[in-house]
């Protein structure tokens, strides 16, 4: 049967990641994978994971299945820290998903099941690996205008007169904040600019917000997230904990949907959760059933704190 197959593309960034390593250069500088790393080329671990990996090792009672929805208390902190109380609860839904990837994985597959074939807008240029998880989702890909690599800042007013023209079949992936590849970001003002036009046109907005608290600070990096989601009747937000928790290979994430009201919320979450089960069926489990110690551990790694300094908790 595979001699049917031919060779599938490989991917761009581990690609760039290879010929790093295989560059004998002494001057080289890696540019590929977003991963922190210390002067020695190490990426630490916070001791702040350490201490709760320990607990969490020493109170762990079971490894049953954790459900498809993941962690309770994992989901309500996410949320918290994305949204606050901005959306009322009932019109929010959330899953805890393999990374921001998973996340995004599953929330392409919602917008599949809601609007089959639907059209993602997503910036020019945007992270390479949106392009086939889209694709894999059965989406069609269009790009608006986004980096001005004269300025090195964003081409707002074409990005949105673009934004402008969508309409309700549409949908717009946007950067919460740090855009990668780019670095170049929207102003606050302008994020009120693009909630204006996102509500004016019915276009769904899709958040991917896999830096929060890596650009000016939590707060200030979560502004464009919650005026979007504050402006619009529905939004999706694909949230990543693997940078700003340092745990890349934990695959810790979470999808979110926002619906226009209750018994849609519920309706789209029970598709959601339909497509986790029929996937993967559970996200892994690196999170606790009860609240602490992990919480503390994220919100001591946030709290603007110098990053991967020892951060005590409690
Ligand atoms: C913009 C963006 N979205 C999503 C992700 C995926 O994050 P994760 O490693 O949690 O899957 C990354 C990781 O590099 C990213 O840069």
């Amino acid at each position: 049967m595979f001699e049917t197959l031919t060779k599938a593309a490989g991917d761009k960034i581990l690609a760039l990641m290879g010929e790093y390593a295989a560059d004998s250069r002494a001057d080289k500088v890696d540019l590929g994978v977003g991963v922190y790393k210390d002067e020695a080329g190490i990426t630490p671990i916070m001791s702040s994971v350490k201490k709760a990996e320990a607990r969490m090792l020493a109170d762990a009672k079971t490894k049953t299945y954790l459900g498809i929805a993941g962690n309770k208390a994992f989901g309500a902190a996410v949320l918290k820290l994305t949204l606050g109380d901005i959306v009322p609860s009932g019109r929010v839904r959330v899953a805890q998903a393999p990374g921001g990837t998973g996340s995004l994985w599953v929330l392409m597959q919602l917008v599949n099941r809601a609007r089959p074939g639907a059209t993602i807008h997503v910036s020019d240029p945007t992270w390479p690996n949106h392009m086939p998880i889209a694709e894999n989702a059965g989406l069609r890909i269009e790009k608006y205008p986004y980096f001005d690599s004269e300025t090195r800042g964003v081409k707002f007013e074409q990005m949105l007169g673009a934004l402008d023209k969508l309409g309700k079949n549409d949908v717009v992936l946007l950067h919460g904040c740090c855009h990668n590849p780019t670095g170049a970001n929207l102003t606050n003002a302008q994020w009120d600019q693009v909630a204006a036009s996102l509500a004016r046109t019915g276009a769904l907005p899709f958040i991917d917000l896999a830096y929060l608290g890596f650009g000016d600070g939590l707060d200030a990096d979560g502004y464009g997230t919650r005026k979007v989601v504050a402006s619009v009747p529905e939004a999706l937000i694909a949230f990543s904990g693997s940078k700003n928790f340092g745990l890349y290979r934990e695959r810790i994430g979470a999808a979110i949907l926002i619906a226009r009201d209750e018994a849609q919320a519920d309706i789209a979450q029970s598709q959601m959760l339909n497509i986790i089960r029929s996937s993967y069926s559970q996200p892994p489990i690196m999170v606790r059933k009860s609240s602490a110690p992990f919480w503390r551990m994220q919100s001591c790694a946030l709290s603007g704190k110098p990053n991967w300094k020892p951060c005590a908790i409690a």
